[in-house]
């Protein structure tokens, strides 16, 4: 690092609280962020990490609405969701606030003032379309209508996704509002911009001359969207969710989300440190870092820089190291399509394996283009690298310590030119991995840690001292030290990586404190060092753990289009009488069991006031049956019968489906007679 820093502060994308984090989030910049200040903390330099929940936008209030609750009930949810996920994968922040906090509040209003009071804003009044039944403008993702350029009926606002031609949603023929479906109309409506124009100049300076040294995925961004020009942006809204515009006359806006995202970076800081956070935002000696996925790069390079500028008495970023998004068995990863692996889904269904997500993530990480997430990788550097080289050399040293020496660590007699090759080898690892991480490269510098693990499996396999023991006890003596000493670099050395498997190998090792400028020596543990109790660092997984998972994925894959295609079908109006034909009725459960061979199916004997009928119901997912003996149920009684798995199924029990696809049979609130119809 440049030492003419005194400290680094360092920021990773503050996530949307409308959902839970999944791998492409910890892949793309909270594992990168954290290993990085990890990194920093072990060599014993100042530094921040800085985390928390960005609440506010225009997706958090349609899915309040979606479900019935406020904005706050969601981000309320979701913020400690988030906040428990990244805990459990051992991602150190500092502080992890939020959005909705009212220190926030307050830093986002009075950042808005000194730019309203400085006369940096530009006023506008435009035309721009409004939801007459929601009561509401519309932002541009949420007006759809007919592409002009293709015809593709489901084309948004912004962009029509079929044949890829960015839009204004004034282009689209026949506009609707995605949000209640109402034809949106043009309304006038007054918003203040950052004019981005002004600052060009002074951002080609900044990034393209003075940046040159920037990942060259956040450069290449940076200088399209420069060579285009830059706009005046908006930086409020027409909504009544986030922060109010302090400007008179401006009731009903809101500061835009990602006006006020970023200056969470300082509310939170200020949470923190509310009497010293100035130093790591407004020193020159401080250097702030920003790790982000690609599709923040413009606004954590031109948009914030240029607040910031504007502002006038801050820092501006000194690296923006952003990745590129990481894919899932081959399809990008998307939350409403449900095609993710969300972190506490995986610690429910992998419990205890945060470090072999955290060693996949970083060995697979999109530094440089998209990369894919498979199981089977997942599987196999499990398997192959973590239990097979580095979980192996560990054991086996302090195994072989244990049984020849009762775990205490035995002193070099003499050491061989063999010995004095490997121990060239590794001490080298700590400039090596310094040089990588130094610069963001963060898979490259995983797999320098990983080279110790392989150097002291080598070196056993070579000296073996299982063999010598039999005749020279004092050789042992010396691989031993040596590969306990080389055992101790592994666990400093993949700190920022593994923290938790770190951990367990310090407390193997008995020892006190892991100090970075330590790595690469060979003095680390004492000679007569009473080692700790050994355990397996790492374990096996086997075929039936990963293929479980592959299912599940197929399984929403399923769900998806099933879902889809019930989103699709046209509800129709129906006559009364149509609704009269169908005849429900209430009956009794009198046995229920599952269908052999059928794993959604259970097949019911009712009692329906009559007689008893038999009718099968795909419902085994939801319900043990024994469960729904006894009970009453709603069927539609005059059903034409059909076969189902060689049962004949007379009518249908009807059941409603919630939001996550679970079934809840229907029941009448108190017991009626069986055969009572349902009107
Ligand atoms: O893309 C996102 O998920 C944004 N919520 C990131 C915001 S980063 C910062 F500005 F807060
Ligand atoms: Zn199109």
């Amino acid at each position: 690092m440049d030492k003419k820093y005194k400290r680094t502060t360092v920021t990773s994308a503050l996530p949307y609280a409308n959902g839970p984090v999944h791998i492409g989030h910890l892949a793309g910049v909270y594992v990168p962020a954290d290993i990085y200040v990890r990194y920093l903390r072990l060599k014993k330099e100042d530094v921040l990490f800085i985390g928390g929940s960005d609440e506010h936008g225009v997706p958090i209030t349609i899915r309040a609405r979606k479900e019935g609750v406020t904005p706050q009930d969601i981000v309320d949810h979701y913020h400690n969701l988030i906040k428990k996920s990244f805990k459990e994968f051992g991602i150190s922040f500092d502080v992890y606030g939020r959005t909705s906090s009212d220190i926030h509040k307050k830093t986002a209003t009075e950042f808005f003032e000194k730019l309203y009071g400085d006369d940096k804003f530009v006023k506008n009044t435009n035309q721009q379309y409004y939801d007459p039944e929601a009561k509401q403008f519309l932002a541009d993702r949420y007006i759809t209508g007919t592409c002009p350029h293709c015809g593709n009926e489901n084309a948004y606002g912004d962009q029509c996704e079929k044949c890829g031609t960015s839009l204004s949603p004034m282009e689209l023929i026949n506009p609707k509002s995605a949000i209640s479906g109402a034809k949106p109309e043009l309304r006038e409506t007054t918003h203040w911009y950052l004019p981005l124009d002004q600052y060009e100049d002074w951002l080609r300076q900044w990034i393209l001359e003075d940046h040159k040294e920037w990942r060259p995925n956040v450069y290449g961004q940076c200088k399209s969207w420069l060579d285009m020009h830059l706009k005046p942006r908006a930086v409020t809204r027409d909504l009544d969710w986030g922060i109010p515009v302090p400007v008179e006359g401006a009731e009903g806006k809101v500061l835009y989300v990602w006006f006020d995202a970023p200056i969470g970076y300082i509310s939170n800081t200020k949470e923190l440190l509310p009497d010293s956070w100035e130093k790591w935002w407004k020193d020159p000696e401080t250097r702030l870092v920003h790790f982000i996925g690609k599709d923040n790069i413009v606004f954590h390079c031109i948009v914030f820089p240029s607040m910031l500028k504007a502002e006038g008495s801050y820092i501006l970023p000194d690296n923006v190291p952003a990745n590129e998004f990481l894919n899932l068995e081959g399809d990008k990863i998307s939350t409403s399509k449900n095609w993710a692996v969300w972190l506490n889904e995986y610690l429910e269904d992998l419990p205890g394996k945060q470090d072999v997500l955290r060693y996949v993530l970083t060995a697979n990480a999109p530094e440089t283009k998209d990369n894919d997430f498979t199981w089977k990788d997942f599987q196999a550097r499990n398997n192959n690298e973590l239990v097979a080289v580095y979980g192996n050399f560990v054991n086996r040293a302090l195994v072989l310590t244990d049984k020849y020496f009762d775990g205490k660590v035995p002193a070099v007699t003499e050491l061989t030119d063999y010995d004095k090759q490997t121990i060239n080898e590794f001490i080298g690892v700590k400039e090596e991995v310094e040089k990588l991480l130094d610069v963001f490269k963060f898979r490259d510098a995983q797999k320098e840690a990983m080279n110790l693990a392989r150097i002291g499996n080598k070196y056993l396999a070579d000296t073996e001292p299982w063999h010598l023991i039999k005749t020279d006890k004092q050789r042992v003596a010396t691989i031993l030290n040596i590969s306990l000493q080389l055992v101790a670099n592994l666990a400093i050395a993949f700190e920022p990586f593994l923290p938790f498997s770190s951990e367990k190998l310090r407390q193997m090792l008995n020892m006190k404190e892991f100090n970075w400028e330590n790595l690469g020596h060979t003095d680390l543990l004492e000679d007569g060092h009473q080692l700790g109790k050994a355990e397996l660092l790492f374990e096996k997984i086997d075929d039936s753990v990963v293929e479980a998972q592959v299912q599940k994925l197929e399984d929403r894959k399923k769900e998806n289009a099933e879902k889809n295609y019930r989103a699709n079908e046209i509800r129709q109006t129906i006559e009364f009488s149509d609704f009269e034909k169908l005849d429900i009725r209430v009956g009794t459960v009198l046995e229920c069991q599952k269908v052999p061979k059928a794993d959604k199916l259970l097949q019911f004997l009712i009692d329906d006031g009559l007689d008893k009928r038999t009718i099968v119901s795909g419902i085994a997912k939801h319900y043990s049956p024994e469960k729904l003996i006894g009970k009453q149920v709603c069927f539609v009684a005059n059903l034409a019968p059909r076969k189902l798995k060689g049962i004949e199924s007379q009518g249908m029990i009807l059941s409603a489906e919630n939001v996550d696809g679970s079934l809840a049979v229907i029941s009448p609130s108190k017991e009626v007679k069986p055969g009572s119809e349902v009107k």
